[in-house]
């Protein structure tokens, strides 16, 4: 795992939207693998304001997102597709129907989470996947005694995840759902190059878990330390437990 300190969120910011220029700039139709919660918006905002130059395009190329809620109502703001398509696809110049969330609404949940992946693979796999990680450890919405082998599937959201984002539904606990779609740990271990980004204090005891811990269910970000090319950029609050 190759490891960066930096000052602050920006510069993570920076640094994370360097790396995901580059790899576009030599495969205009790269696949980037998306996230969503507050730890890539710095990404998204520096890569946009790298597309705004002309420095890359993004037009070409194509996303698949990590995670979305289930049961939540079509079209809600809160749905990590509403987040996704304001957050990245519209601010990086991405095109929509280049784009992919899983599913949170099908009727058949497996199948479509089947399909997902088949999508993946038809796609040629993920050339740079953008990672948070939980205050519990959690990367996607694999919360702890994740299998480091699962594949996209609905999981129930641990109690702490549902307590961290009450703050993305006006801070009502009961309107944020009970489960989700993620894709799984195997799954995101496929992506060419995983760059996780974390910032704050919050972060700081997971972050340590994850790089200097065990590998662990428990944990189920040390799966990165499974991964040949996993970058993990931090600013100083979240690097302050290594
Ligand atoms: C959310 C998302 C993850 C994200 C994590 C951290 O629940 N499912 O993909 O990385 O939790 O969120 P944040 O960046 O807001 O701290």
């Amino acid at each position: 795992m190759e490891i960066v300190i930096l000052p602050d969120g920006a510069a993570v910011g920076e640094a994370a939207a360097a790396r995901i220029a580059a790899v576009v700039r030599q495969k205009p139709e790269a696949v980037l693998g998306l996230s969503t919660g507050s730890s890539p918006l710095g990404t998204y905002r520096a890569l946009a304001e790298r597309v705004r130059r002309g420095e890359v395009d993004l037009s070409r190329a194509r996303g698949f997102a990590l995670d979305e809620y289930v049961g939540l109502e079509p079209g809600s703001p809160q749905s990590y597709a509403a987040t996704i398509a304001r957050d990245a696809v519209e601010p990086l110049g991405l095109d929509p129907a280049r784009v992919r969330v899983p599913p949170g609404d099908a009727d058949d949940l497996e199948a479509a989470c089947a399909e997902y992946e088949q999508a993946m693979r038809e796609a040629g796999g993920v050339d740079v996947q953008l990672l948070g990680l939980g205050a519990n450890g959690h990367i996607g919405f694999n919360e702890p005694t994740s299998s480091f082998a699962s594949r996209t599937r609905m999981k129930t959201l641990a109690p702490r995840t549902r307590e961290d984002n009450a703050r993305f539904f006006g801070d009502d606990l009961d309107a944020v759902p009970l489960h989700c779609v993620t894709q799984g740990l195997g799954t995101i271990l496929e992506a060419r190059r995983l760059l996780l980004v974390a910032q704050g204090e919050a972060k700081a005891a997971a972050v340590a878990a994850m790089i200097e811990g065990p590998l662990s269910a428990m944990v189920p970000g040390s799966a990165l330390q499974l991964h040949p090319a996993a970058t993990v950029l931090l600013d100083e609050a979240a690097a302050s437990h290594l």
